[in-house]
């Protein structure tokens, strides 16, 4: 067994447990054993706590508006496997007191399963408790749980299960409606959201060992079920319980389909299919790690969490949150794009495919915001739900000493979101070979993105050039700048990528770039001037003859050069907003995430090792990592300028951020920001496989430069690419790469300086 921080411990990597309740610590211990598919998250709260201590179950595809003033958000839906126990009339308080009780409670990832056992007393003896639930992978629409109570002693004990419907939510109540009822001796519970009238339905089947007078408990917003029940000594009770959630954006009968799933699936079957559809995701994403079994953990638990908070039923948005709490409402930012799809693209491209395609289906919400701000194609929101609507509010955080409002500009002038996009796909489709995406789907984003950018670069007469002004990059504490280095640059590739596909497109599938072009009102002057034109003449950052610097916008190096020390000190509230308009940083070399070192991390061919390092040097020491997003990306530019240490603190940094630091940045500037920091999940796996593997696939080669940390004996991890299997094997000295037997074609393998053709079932050192 290995311990952990803050109380928490592994055995085999697979799984981690708390072995201490800490009530301060119930909003992030919610989030860290949250189980999920991507369509539900249930927190990893208590069964028997209710909306005061965030219990919650997220249901994607819900967006819904209480309120006209107030913010769109994913719904938390009724709990179903709400359980409370009473003796003698009173409900128990089941916070463990005592340090040396029995009681452990976390997640088994293997089959994304949570795990609580813990002693009760009572004041007839103890209740020994096991609960055990899962979100299947297998049916999304099913989560499920097993509570067993043995008892030491004779014990009478009510015990009431059901649907709570009184629910913990950031905007307010968002059903209009509640109505329970019970049908085919199921628990149902019917509710209609306010802005949106989505039907949310939710069934529960309950199966308990023994029979027992059964009740139905009507509460407000509550229908539950009673058993008064008697154990004798060494007696046990097994309450299994199969929830089935659908809504009316799923399918047009929602109640009969959450029935017919209730009454149909039994808790045992549903944990074997669970299983087999995990083991089934681990074979094609997991990292094995030898040498290191807290390591081994922090990969798992980051993986974990990438893998459950992505759709993988529908193309819908992955949130910055995921479904462990409404915040960010649920919705995709740029981290999806950058931060969670490449582990996807080169281990699941499926997924990442499925992901894309909702870039698609909503680019109408970016075509709307484009024109909204004056600019042609598709400017993709900052904040993008169910539409592609901007959902973020101009007036986002509060200034912490005046109480007022502050009003950021993230979604007017973070316009690097659209780019992102464009890099995502074609990184997919450069992993893929999936040309037919492009077609269908991919083309169209592309050109409308370079649309976008034509019309909102700026072009100067005096020096022949284009620019982008009023800007923010990834770092978001500095607003309103021109010529951010990472902007100019995504958007120069986004160009790039859109000529390469017009140009392909014109060469194969020339009917279907007609009728694209048709589609959108694209003329081919639009392409030969405006795009090509942008291509040409775009001023892109360049590395400073002597210092190597780029400047991360203009004028960046005349902002007052402090360090970070001097200027926390200069905070009135430690919770105040540092950026715009008036935070510390704002006039200040000083980052909130990476931005330079970012580029970098995307493009890690587009300069010399000692430039990438003069920047890492200078950057570096000038971040706050005031974001999530921030650490992966400086572990991963560590290790490719030869840093190993540094990258191996940054590993830890990033994958212990929802871990480890119990109250990391639950509020900021007066925000409730919990829940998980899922860019950092997927953050995580790209330090591993672009960073210590050194995985830099180029024009159809899987390449590697790797480098393993010192206390790793080995690691092993999956890839998929252009269709084919392989499996990689990395030691502190070699690098092995297995083609699998069913691969289709020789694939070209560039380890070091050496390149070799790899054939199906062939192995390579
Ligand atoms: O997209 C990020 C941003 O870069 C930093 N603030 C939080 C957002 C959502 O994770």
């Amino acid at each position: 067994m290995k311990s952990l921080k803050n109380n928490l411990y592994t055995e085999t990597g697979w799984e981690v447990f708390e072995n201490h309740f800490n009530e301060d610590h119930i909003i992030t211990t919610g989030s860290n054993f949250l189980i999920g598919n991507g369509y539900l998250g249930y927190r990893g709260t208590f069964a028997e706590w209710e909306a005061d201590r965030y219990t919650a179950c997220i249901a994607a595809d819900t967006y819904d508006q209480v309120a006209p003033e107030l913010r769109k958000e994913l719904c938390n839906v009724p709990n179903a496997l709400f359980t409370r126990l009473a003796v003698n009339g009173e409900t128990l308080d089941m916070r463990p007191r005592d340090e040396q009780a029995e009681y452990k409670r976390g997640l088994v990832l293997r089959d994304g399963r949570y795990l609580r056992e813990q002693a009760i007393p009572t004041e007839q003896g103890t209740l020994h408790l096991k609960v055990e639930k899962f979100a299947s992978m297998a049916n999304v629409h099913l989560i499920a749980m097993r509570y067993t109570l043995r008892a030491d002693a004779d014990i009478q004990f009510t015990i009431e299960t059901g649907i709570d419907g009184r629910l913990w939510s950031l905007q307010g109540e968002h059903f209009r409606t509640s109505e329970s009822s019970v049908e085919d001796d199921l628990l149902v519970m019917e509710n209609i959201t306010v802005e949106e009238g989505i039907k949310v339905v939710i069934a529960e089947n309950t199966l308990l060992s023994g029979e027992y007078p059964e009740e139905i408990v009507e509460e407000e917003k509550r229908t539950l079920r009673r058993f008064d029940i008697t154990l004798s000594a060494g007696e046990i009770l097994t309450l299994e319980k199969t929830v089935a959630t659908y809504h009316s954006n799923d399918l047009a009968e929602p109640r009969k389909a959450a029935i017919e799933l209730a009454k149909s699936e039994s808790y045992e079957n549903a944990k074997i299919s669970n299983a087999a559809a995990w083991d089934e995701i681990w074979s094609q994403s997991d990292i094995e790690i030898d040498g290191d079994l807290e390591a081994q953990l922090l990969t798992r638990f980051n993986l974990y969490h990438n893998i459950i908070a992505t759709p993988r039923h529908a193309p819908l948005p992955i949130g910055a949150r995921g479904l462990a709490t409404q915040v960010y409402q649920g919705a995709a930012f740029w981290d999806q794009e950058i931060f969670n799809l490449p582990m996807f693209t080169y281990t699941q491209p499926e997924i990442a495919k499925n992901i894309l395609r909702y870039r698609h289906e909503t680019i109408d919400g970016a075509r709307g915001k484009a024109k909204r701000l004056g600019f042609q194609g598709a400017f993709y929101a900052w904040t993008s739900g169910k539409t592609g609507k901007e959902l973020f509010p101009d007036f986002f955080f509060t200034d912490l000493t005046t109480g007022r409002k502050v009003r950021n500009h993230f979604n007017d002038w973070q316009i690097h979101v659209s780019p992102d996009i464009v890099y995502a796909l074609w990184q997919y489709y450069e992993a893929s070979g999936d040309w037919d995406f492009i077609i269908e789907h991919g083309a169209e984003i592309a050109f409308e993105v370079a649309q976008f950018l034509v019309s909102r670069a700026c072009y100067r007469k005096d020096t022949d050039h284009y620019e982008f002004h009023r800007l923010l990059g990834p770092d978001e504490y500095h607003e309103n700048v021109d010529n951010n280095a990472y902007n100019n640059y995504l958007a120069y590739f986004a160009i790039d990528i859109a000529l390469t596909i017009f140009r392909e497109m014109e060469d194969k599938n020339k009917d279907k770039q007609d009728k694209l072009m048709r589609k959108i009102g694209l003329e081919r002057d639009d392409v030969l001037f405006g795009w090509a034109d942008l291509h040409a003449k775009l001023v892109l950052p360049e590395p400073h003859a002597t210092s190597g610097l780029l400047e991360q916008f203009n004028g960046f190096f005349t902002l007052e050069d402090v360090p970070l020390t001097t200027l926390r000190e200069r905070l009135i509230d430690p919770d105040e907003y540092w950026g715009y308009p008036n935070g510390i940083a704002v006039h200040a070399q000083a980052l909130k995430q990476a931005d330079v070192v970012q580029l970098f991390a995307l493009y890690p061919d587009l300069f010399s090792q000692d430039i990438i390092r003069a920047n890492f040097d200078y950057y570096e020491p000038r971040t706050e990592h005031g974001s999530s997003l921030s650490p992966s990306a400086h572990g991963l530019v560590a290790s490719m300028v030869g840093y190993h240490e540094k990258a191996y603190e940054y590993f830890l940094e990033a994958s212990t951020i929802d871990l480890y630091n119990m109250s990391r940045k639950v509020l900021s500037g007066g925000e409730f920001l919990g829940g998980i920091h899922t860019a950092a999940c997927g953050g995580v796996w790209q330090m591993l496989i672009f960073g210590f593997a050194g995985f830099h696939p180029k024009d159809g080669m899987l390449r590697f430069t790797p480098t393993l940390p010192k206390a790793w004996t080995q690691m092993r991890f999956p890839l998929t690419f252009q269709q084919n299997q392989f499996s990689i094997t990395l030691t502190a000295n070699t690098l092995e790469v297995e083609a699998a037997t069913e691969n289709t074609k020789a694939i070209p393998v560039q380890v070091g300086d050496e390149e070799h053709s790899l054939a199906s079932g062939e192995t390579v050192i």
